[in-house]
């Protein structure tokens, strides 16, 4: 198949891309470059050997996109094409709303124009909101804490309406837990502008010494060791998942569907830290500070819907993770 892939350059959709090649399709790579650079395109070619199609455009643009998706004769959207800071979407909740939102509308437009009927959408376990039990399956109500989650709720929402306007059309929502890690050839990766907000990335720099410590934002939360918990997925599973939620629409399935793509365990703050510091052989130096605002004191995924809809689950345990982060930490410290 040949499958527009929005927000193609970026550190998710890199890594799905080189999947797609490896398992026969074609991705084109359609992305503003916000955030994001045009030397992922070349390390996308780079490890699957041959030019992948690379479009700088923007999802609010809807001709720019109905050309992509004609002039590719794409049979499919993969669509993670978004912003995701979360401290960022309180601050200016109208350009998240614009961005993520209205950019998911404009490309819906073009999906109906062009008769597209199977999409994948890169939706967040944020849509959970604070939650009332674990783990959490995808018939746990919904609900968002802030203007980057609302925005992945409301895509979510708009899609359902437009499966149930247009009969043909497939979508599968997949809600993300925590990715870590970077490809094993270490061309593509997570490159977060500016300090990272994200603990893995920011204990990888810190490892990397680049930071004195960590800071752990809560040391009393209702947790094993009372810091948060949250469910690390690697970033090779979470692209797996994609590839056969994609073969799932593709054997004529329709309708709105929800997945969660996580591995089922939780791990707190300090596990993470520890197991890093195991991985790469260095201190992590870290210290408590208070609670980050807006944080849940656990999250966790029930991974039984992804097993059984699409008979996928995550293979990587966190050793592998904290080892794919340091070994593509280390490759950024050499850049430098
Ligand atoms: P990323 O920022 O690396 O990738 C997003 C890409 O979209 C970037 O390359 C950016 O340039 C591009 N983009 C943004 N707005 C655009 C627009 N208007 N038009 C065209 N391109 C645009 O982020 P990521 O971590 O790869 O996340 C991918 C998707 O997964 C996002 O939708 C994000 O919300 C979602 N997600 C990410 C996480 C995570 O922890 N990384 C968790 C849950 C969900
Ligand atoms: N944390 C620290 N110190 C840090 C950074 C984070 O202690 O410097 C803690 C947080 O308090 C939390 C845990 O580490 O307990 C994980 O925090 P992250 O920022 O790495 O991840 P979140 O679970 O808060 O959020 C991420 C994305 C969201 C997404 C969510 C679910 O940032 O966009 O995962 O997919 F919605």
């Amino acid at each position: 198949m040949q499958i527009l892939v929005t927000g193609g350059t970026g550190y998710i959709a890199s890594h799905v891309a080189v999947e797609l090649v490896e398992n026969g399709h074609l991705p084109v790579l359609y992305d503003n470059l916000s955030n994001s650079k045009i030397e992922v395109a070349q390390a996308i070619a780079q490890i699957c050997g041959k030019d992948i199609p690379f479009i700088k455009g923007d999802i609010r643009d809807r001709q720019q996109l109905t050309e992509a998706i004609t002039t590719h004769n794409c049979d499919a959207v993969m669509h993670f094409a978004g912003l995701k800071a979360v401290g960022e979407s309180v601050e200016q909740p109208l350009t998240y709303f614009d961005n993520n939102i209205s950019g998911s509308i404009c490309l819906l437009a073009a999906v109906r124009q062009t008769g597209i009927n199977k999409l994948i959408f890169s939706s967040s376990a944020t849509v959970y909101g604070d939650p009332q039990y674990l783990p959490l399956d995808e018939s746990h109500p919904t609900s968002a804490v802030n203007p980057y989650g609302r925005s992945k709720l409301h895509i979510e929402e708009l899609l359902a309406d437009c499966c149930t306007s247009q009969p043909n059309l497939g979508v599968v929502c997949l809600r993300y837990f925590n990715p870590v890690g970077a490809h094993p050839s270490s061309l593509i990766g997570e490159n977060p502008a500016g300090t990272p907000n994200n603990l893995m990335p920011y204990i990888a720099q810190t490892a990397a010494g680049w930071h004195k410590q960590v800071q752990v934002f809560g040391k009393d939360y209702d947790t094993t060791d009372g810091t948060g918990v949250r469910d690390y997925i690697h970033i090779l599973d979470l692209v797996a998942g994609h590839t056969v939620a994609l073969a799932w629409l593709a054997d004529d399935r329709t309708g709105w569907h929800a997945v969660n793509l996580g591995t089922g365990r939780g791990y707190s703050v300090l596990d993470a830290i520890q197991a890093f510091s195991h991985a790469s052989g260095k201190e992590i130096p870290h210290s408590f500070a208070p609670r980050r605002s807006g944080d849940v004191a656990s999250c966790y995924a029930s991974v039984d819907k992804a097993k059984a809809m699409l008979g996928w689950k995550a293979r990587h345990d966190l050793a592998a993770m904290c080892q794919s982060a340091w070994q593509w930490q280390q490759k950024l410290d050499l850049a430098l």
